[in-house]
């Protein structure tokens, strides 16, 4: 997997992830991104199919992406709406577009795709860049549990049937808070492999990146209906703000 970059993850999973992956209601997410754009544009991180962009933009919100993955974004341009969203192919690492956002957000662990300390560091940089003053950067991210891994390493079973299983393996590494992992597929008609990578970041850490980017921090919530963060939430949703 030392091919591994921006498309490798959505170019692989991109037939699979709808199914595999279709979230609960988008509604609750919706809303709050809706109140938080203000009279927007925004921009999301790793639109991917659209599970979120694409009600969003229903609603009425301007809503511009970004995606490593051709193959996810076919998938997006094949649904109701998904002609009309703005979509730059390329690595969210590397922003650079001439727009400016009253919201950029990256739900759904996505952040976690850039894979080096330095690089999560450069995208809060250049996401506060594409904020207009007083805009917003939203992360929805899983708060990491080491309990998961037994001597660095993770196998789980994720779907079973009578002619098929699937499964998730990983290997983890503490020094680069570095997950390597693959969804394997198998099934009568052979087994396939879909690989994921992600570098991990406690609250705290994310909180650093944003104030070298010149960000504060001015919700943490344990979910999408502003829950309390606390010690048992499994997920936070961070926002930050650009002064105005
Ligand atoms: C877990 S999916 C999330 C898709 C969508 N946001 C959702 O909530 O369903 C992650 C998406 O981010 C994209 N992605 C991951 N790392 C990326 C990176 N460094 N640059 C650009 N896109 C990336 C993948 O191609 C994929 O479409």
């Amino acid at each position: 997997m030392n091919d591994y970059d921006a498309s490798t993850y959505g170019d692989r999973v991109a037939d699979k992830y709808d199914a595999w992956y279709p979230g609960g209601d988008p509604a609750p997410i919706v809303q709050r991104l809706t109140a938080l754009a203000g009279d927007g544009p925004v921009l999301e991180l790793g639109i991917g199919t659209g599970r979120i962009a694409l009600p969003l933009a229903a609603s009425g919100v301007s809503v511009h992406g970004i995606d490593g993955s051709a193959a996810m974004i076919e998938k997006l341009r094949v649904k109701p709406g998904g002609q009309s969203i703005p979509v730059t192919i390329g690595d969210f690492a590397d922003l650079d577009l001439e727009d400016r956002f009253s919201l950029v957000f990256v739900v759904f662990n996505t952040f976690f795709g850039i894979l080096e300390q330095h690089d999560q560091v450069r995208c809060f940089l250049s996401v506060a860049e594409h904020l207009v003053p007083g805009g917003r950067f939203l992360l929805e991210c899983f708060v990491p549990d080491l309990s998961r891994f037994d001597r660095g390493q993770r196998l789980a079973v994720s779907a079973i049937d009578s002619d098929s299983i699937r499964l998730e393996a990983s290997v983890y590494d503490p020094v680069r808070q570095h997950v390597k992992g693959q969804v394997v597929s198998m099934t009568e008609g052979g087994t396939r492999f879909y690989p994921l990578q992600v570098r991990y970041c406690w609250p705290s850490e994310l909180d650093l990146m944003a104030q070298l980017a010149g960000l504060e921090l001015e919700h943490r919530w344990g979910g999408w209906n502003a829950e309390p963060f606390t010690a048992a939430s499994g997920l936070h949703v961070s926002v930050y703000r650009k002064a105005g």
